[in-house]
């Protein structure tokens, strides 16, 4: 990378862990049109062991590298790095990086340490990057907003880009978590756009009041998921709870089977998902 610099090239960098889709290679296009056909794009492949927690999917999460890199060519990637666990925390590794307030609504307590993690990991990531422009997507919303923060806070030479959320024909937004989903669960998935729709609809027609945006969403996705973590109305910038404003980010979690599914929109922002 620092020899492409120093050739003048600008980097391109979109960190996965892998199992990549349409969502991820939307991501590498995106890293390519800001560093130009004369830049070097890099995807990053690793499963990150301290963001999951113990009773999340580690073990059994989708490792398939090679159908991932010929995907990456097919996009137009110059190069993937998939280090091994020891080389990214080799033994007598101390430091964990916390971005304060931005990682405690939404996620943040169902997953404990969930957001330290990918903290952790995308500062070790930024500092082998170099100058760059980091490419995330804004289905993971609050990570995006986690990170913008930490590279500025930390002051790191990476400008950190949000695409919007890469959907199904039905709205359902990409994740290489979707392929756990049976027929059924995938069927019932689909009320998750919907129901963002319908709150966009609601933003479009007046509606601003937090708590009923949040109950009309809640109750058309309590009839599909088989448990609910959060349905929150939030501040777009500071993640606070809604206070008015012309922009609301509306974000979910719920589980529908075993699989826990996360979506959003920013309404005033974006069209409505389906
Ligand atoms: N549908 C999507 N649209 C846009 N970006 C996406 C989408 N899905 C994932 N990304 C982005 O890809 C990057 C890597 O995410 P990751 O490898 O965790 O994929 P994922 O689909 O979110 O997988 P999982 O569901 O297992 O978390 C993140 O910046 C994430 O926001
Ligand atoms: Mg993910």
């Amino acid at each position: 990378m620092d020899e492409a610099r120093a050739r003048g090239r600008r980097v391109g960098f979109v960190p996965t862990m892998g199992a990549l889709h349409e969502g991820h290679l939307t991501l590498a296009r995106e890293a390519r049109a800001r560093v130009g056909d004369h830049g070097l794009v890099a995807v990053s492949i690793f499963v990150n062991p301290t963001q999951f927690g113990p009773n999340e999917d580690f073990s059994k999460y989708p490792r398939e590298l090679e159908r991932d890199v010929a995907r990456c060519a097919t996009a137009g990637v110059d190069v993937v790095f998939a280090p091994d666990a020891a080389s990214m925390y080799p033994a007598g590794e101390r430091t964990r990086v916390t971005v304060r307030a931005l990682s405690e609504p939404l996620c943040g307590p169902f997953r404990p340490g969930h957001f330290e993690g990918v903290a952790t990991i995308v500062t070790k990531l930024f500092a082998l990057a170099g100058r760059s422009v980091a490419v995330f997507g804004r289905k993971d919303y609050q990570q995006w907003r986690i990170l913008s923060r930490l590279a500025e806070d930390l002051m790191l030479p990476v400008e950190v880009v949000g695409v919007r959320t890469v959907r199904e024909k039905d709205g359902l937004a990409m994740s290489s978590r979707n392929r756990y989903l049976s027929d059924e669960d995938r069927q019932r998935a689909s009320a998750i756009p919907k129901a963002l729709g319908d709150a966009a609809r609601a933003w479009e027609r007046g509606e601003r009041d937090a708590s009923a945006l949040r109950e009309g969403a809640e109750a058309k996705l309590r009839a599909v998921a088989d448990s609910i973590d959060y349905v929150d109305v939030r501040d777009p910038s500071s993640l606070e709870p809604y206070a008015g404003g012309d922009r609301a980010l509306l974000a979910v979690a719920l589980r529908v089977g075993n699989t826990r599914l996360i979506d959003n929109v920013v309404l005033g922002e974006e069209p409505a998902p389906a």
